[in-house]
């Protein structure tokens, strides 16, 4: 089988991980979370007092920081200079601020060089906001992701009560509104689809569902 690169880009909660993971444990493929990436500088440049706009304070920071992703047995975790920061990450702390570290060109120039390394021998599933336009442009199967607003503000919302965070709906929908804004208006690889990225609105599918598409659009490019 020839090695191959799927791409998977979208707005926060549009599904990226979720089916992205699916996808690779599925194909026994390697799963590359980029936005875990940005969430590890963001984490770090708060430990250590680096203002937001000091590009090249979070350059020096980033280039002595190692983002390492491995398996445990309750799934995905992400290690910064050793660290286990798999749930540090995810606070609303660093949410709120990875936009404004991520719009950095010289930060995501050397996150992009990293990206570009763990794809080299193929057979990887990315996710982010710009894989299928900058980071793989030719991956062989490339998929922008998107559902309404609404719904996308709804399953981060479930997800959060799961794990019995406190959240305020309308607060998190803005928040997402905010993050996406930031996300598509940068100047640097903003957040859009590529040409020849697959559009799915995943607004009233499953998960399962959004699998099986992706699964398709796969089949179809290995037997082209
Ligand atoms: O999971 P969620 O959709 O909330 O976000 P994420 O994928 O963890 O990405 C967090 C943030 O990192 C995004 O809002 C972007 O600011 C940034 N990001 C990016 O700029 N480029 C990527 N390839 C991935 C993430
Ligand atoms: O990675 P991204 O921010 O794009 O989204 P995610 O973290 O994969 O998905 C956010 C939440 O939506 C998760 O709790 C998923 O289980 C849920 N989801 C869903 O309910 N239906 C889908 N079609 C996709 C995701």
């Amino acid at each position: 089988m020839k090695a191959v690169c799927i791409a998977i880009d979208g707005p926060a909660s549009s599904g990226k991980s979720t089916v992205a993971k699916l996808l690779a444990k599925s194909l026994g493929f390697i799963y590359v979370d980029t936005g875990a990436m940005y969430r590890t500088i963001t984490l770090a440049s708060l430990n250590n007092n680096i203002d937001p706009k000091d590009e090249s304070g979070l350059l020096a920071l980033l280039k002595e920081t190692t983002i390492k992703f491995g398996w445990q047995e309750d799934g995905q975790h992400v290690w910064m200079n050793g660290q286990d920061v798999t749930d540090a990450i995810r606070s609303s702390k660093v949410t709120n601020l990875v936009s404004e570290i991520s719009m950095h060109p010289s930060v995501r120039q050397e996150l992009v060089a990293r990206q570009r390394e763990m794809a080299r021998d193929g057979n990887i599933v990315m996710d982010g906001r710009d894989i299928g336009t900058t980071v793989l442009p030719n991956a062989q199967v490339k998929v922008f992701l998107v559902a309404s607003v609404e719904e996308r503000a709804k399953r981060r919302y479930e997800e959060n009560l799961s794990k019995q965070i406190p959240t305020d709906f309308e607060q998190l929908k803005k928040e997402i509104e905010e993050r996406d804004f930031k996300d598509s208006h940068r100047r640097v690889s903003p957040l859009i689809q590529a040409d020849d990225a697959q559009l799915i609105d995943t607004t009233s599918l499953s998960i399962e569902e959004v699998v099986a598409k992706v699964k398709d659009l796969v089949k179809k490019q290995l037997i082209s």
